[in-house]
């Protein structure tokens, strides 16, 4: 059993774990340690608490219960999840995030003896933490549901913009100041409930109107966003019930979401006031619905898998840039296959990643490192940019959007101003999807009907197993 000193102490290692698992994250070559410091960070930090000075011994079979049934549920989720559906998954547990600060808030609020042991500034303290963590916490749960649905294509990705939406939002913050004022002057725990029901209500109906003002193209920002607003939510609940961990571990995942949010917004040039209060970008003509079939702009030139393989065998230089495409066709374990055999031939053979491809931040490269692609030919989008003009062959598997010209070269496109990958640059680009179907932003690709583009129909997995057979034979 943890004394409160003994607790205190595995605390303190525990959030210098957490820390050290942030930093570990940070780079492809440490984030295996930096999981197995989070891990051994967390279950000190469940161990000290569960068998603290504050759970007693009648509550501990309620606790234990609770996490067998948490911690089955989470297990069977890890293991049945296709890499696809991380970034709705991680959307889901978010809004967890979000309901257990909501609960935790009310009750404690609710709870006779906890109020009882604040009086004067003490008890206004309180009564705001747990006032400003329902709000977090409602925010997180019902936006984080909405970004489910939109991730998980249940919900249209095109945004809801509805007249005077920002005047709308304006109003629901004055509504949630005033029944503040209500809430902390209230003078019993009957007269404090309806101030905060009714604040409950609005923030819910804050987090589902903000993600779905937000358009298809912003999602990114908007996963990474949640995900900040989760540590906050976390760190409330930590305000609430007094527990120094949860505050400092709740303000590491809040802040390193707001710079992650920060990042992702300059990798898509749009400013991170325009992306929360929605509609940002969408003001031209209506984009095609996502994964749709684009308006034909050009004609396109065919290639087949052998004609790829013979482009490939003579090049010097090759770059690859897969997109979502290559998570969806599972194809990376045949990318490294064909990574190895070209270099093994000699040709210079590199990866570029931009910071939004796929539909997670790193999802990329954390295919590419599950298949054993060495982390030094594995570059971010600035440090290769250049090369292009340099390259013989460009290969993009099952991107779109982020190779996307009219980026640059269209001001009304959803994605204008978006930096991308400029593929077209190269001697030859070959793109792999099935079809001339639109990417996430449902916007059309003129980089497919350029001279020297050619496109690879077909699915990404089997598209390269023809290309690596015909290469080895
Ligand atoms: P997308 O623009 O979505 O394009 C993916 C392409 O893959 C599609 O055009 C699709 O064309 C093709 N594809 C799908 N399944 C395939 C298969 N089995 N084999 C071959 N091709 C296949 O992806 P991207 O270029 O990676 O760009 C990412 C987009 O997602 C950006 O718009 C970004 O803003 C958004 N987004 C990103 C995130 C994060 S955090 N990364 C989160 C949410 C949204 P076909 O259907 O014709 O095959």
């Amino acid at each position: 059993m943890f004394t409160a000193e003994l607790a205190t102490v595995a605390y303190i290692a525990a959030t210098i774990l957490f820390v050290l698992s942030l930093g570990g994250l940070s780079n492809q070559t440490t984030a295996l340690r930096g999981n197995l410091y989070g891990m051994i960070g967390m279950t000190l930090a469940v161990l000290a608490t569960v068998l603290g000075p504050k759970v007693s011994m009648a509550g501990l079979p309620w606790v234990v219960g609770a996490m067998v049934v948490g911690g089955s549920i989470g297990m069977y989720a890890a293991k049945t999840v296709q890499m696809t559906q991380m970034p709705e998954l991680v959307a889901l547990m978010h809004s967890m995030v979000g309901l257990a600060a909501v609960l935790v808030g009310v009750a404690t609020f609710i709870d006779p003896e906890a109020s009882r042991s604040f009086v004067g500034a003490a008890k206004s303290i309180h009564e705001m933490e747990i006032y400003i963590g329902v709000f977090i916490g409602a925010i997180t749960f019902s936006g984080s549901v909405i970004a489910f649905g939109k991730l998980s294509g249940r919900i249209s990705g095109n945004p809801l913009l509805l007249p005077a939406r920002h005047w709308l939002n304006l109003v629901g913050l004055l509504v949630v100041i005033w029944f503040g004022n209500a809430f902390m002057n209230a003078h019993s725990i009957p007269d404090g409930m309806t101030p905060l029901i009714i604040m409950t209500v609005v923030a819910l109906l804050f987090g589902i109107h903000m993600v779905m003002a937000i358009g298809g193209a912003d999602m990114p920002v908007v996963v990474s966003m949640l995900n900040s607003y989760s540590g906050w939510a976390a760190a409330a609940t930590g305000f609430m019930l007094s527990n120094d961990l949860l505050i400092v571990v709740g303000a590491l995942v809040g802040s390193s979401g707001a710079i992650l949010s920060y990042i992702m917004c300059n990798a898509m040039n749009r400013s991170f006031i325009s992306v929360i209060a929605g509609g940002f970008g969408t003001a031209s003509a209506n984009p095609a619905p996502a994964g749709g079939a684009a308006q034909p702009a050009g004609e396109v030139t065919p290639i087949s898998s052998v004609e790829t393989a013979e482009l490939l065998r003579e090049a010097k230089s090759v770059i690859i840039v897969p997109g979502y495409g290559m998570a969806v066709a599972q194809a990376q374990h045949t990318v490294y296959e064909i990574t190895k055999y070209l270099r093994e031939k000699g040709v210079n053979i590199r990866f570029g990643i931009h910071p939004v491809a796929g539909r997670m931040p790193g999802h990329m490269n954390v295919l590419l490192a599950e298949a054993k692609v060495p982390y030094d030919i594995v570059l971010e989008m600035d440090e290769l940019n250049d090369d292009f003009p340099k390259t013989d062959v460009v290969m993009v598997i099952g991107a779109n959007d982020i190779v996307n010209p009219g980026a640059q070269d269209d001001p009304t496109s959803p994605i204008a101003g978006m930096p991308v990958l400029e593929v077209w640059k190269a001697k030859t680009s070959i793109v792999m999807k099935r079809s001339m179907a639109s990417g996430y932003a449902g916007v059309d690709n003129p980089l497919f009907y350029k001279d020297n583009n050619r496109m690879l129909f077909g699915d990404a997995k089997k598209m390269l197993d023809e290309v690596l057979l015909s290469l080895k034979t």
